[in-house]
């Protein structure tokens, strides 16, 4: 099984360095569980990692193995336990029944189909005990940010560059990450929060609620939606 992420595991520290508004969020929500927490892309453990070193056990699924090596790193130095999985979030490898399934970080949107994300929401749907809850972030761009942002590189962060593509028809970014030790190409797939709220009742969850950022303040529009769906 290979990966976009392989080739930008030891980048995506450092690109996603600035990101830290959803850190205290994801923690919020794995303390009022309690634990096991799933998390589903788990990346490097930037979420993992802090929800671990707070006592709570997590269980985190990727598709990419350098990413988890870099997690398992991370996780040593921290010196905390992770139980690290390599998986497809369609299909993830876990038997346990856990009260809350995350997936930070738009992890989401590498979903392009309606079959994929119904796929993955069954997943989820099976992991959670009853009334179990399941936490996620997604984008939905704006015209604004695509006049922005598109065909042109970015400085994201000192020596990182982003460069994305957007195809407002098929609603997907194409976006390539270039750094001094690596370069990929990824695609994402948004949908609207009406949307995402269809396939979400339609997969048998009640959504709880929907926030337009990280602090819970309701969703009124904007490009971030954050979600608490309950297993219904
Ligand atoms: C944007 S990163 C988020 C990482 C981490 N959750 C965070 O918040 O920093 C997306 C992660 O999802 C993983 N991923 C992408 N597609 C996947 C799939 N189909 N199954 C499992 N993991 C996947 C990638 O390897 C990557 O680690």
């Amino acid at each position: 099984m290979s990966s976009p992420y392989d080739a930008i595991a030891e980048l995506y520290d450092p690109w996603s360095a600035s990101v830290v508004e959803d850190v205290g969020f994801y923690l919020e929500e794995a303390r009022r569980a309690g634990g096991p927490v799933v998390e589903l892309g788990v990346g490097t453990g930037r979420i993992a990692v802090p929800i671990a070193a707070d006592g709570i056990r997590v269980i985190g699924v990727d598709s990419s193995r350098r990413m988890l090596d870099v997690c398992a790193r991370r996780a040593a130095l921290a010196g905390v336990d992770l139980d690290l999985r390599a998986g497809d979030l369609r299909d993830p490898p876990v038997r346990e029944r856990v009260p809350l399934v995350i997936c930070p970080f738009r992890s989401l949107l590498h979903m392009h189909t309606d079959a994929d994300r119904r796929d993955a929401l069954a997943a989820v749907r099976r992991m959670l005990r009853p009334r179990g809850r399941f936490v996620f972030d997604v984008f939905t761009p704006g015209a604004d940010d695509i006049a922005l942002t598109h065909d042109r590189w970015l400085e994201r962060e000192p020596g990182i560059f982003e460069l994305a593509r957007w195809d407002e028809v098929a609603r997907t970014l194409t976006l390539t990450v270039r750094g001094p030790d690596g370069e990929t190409t990824m695609a994402l797939a948004w949908l609207s929060p009406g949307e995402w709220r269809s396939l979400l009742e339609d997969s048998g969850f009640e959504v709880e609620a929907c926030y337009g950022w990280f602090d819970r303040k309701p969703f009124t529009g904007g490009d971030d939606s954050v979600w608490i769906a309950r297993k219904g």
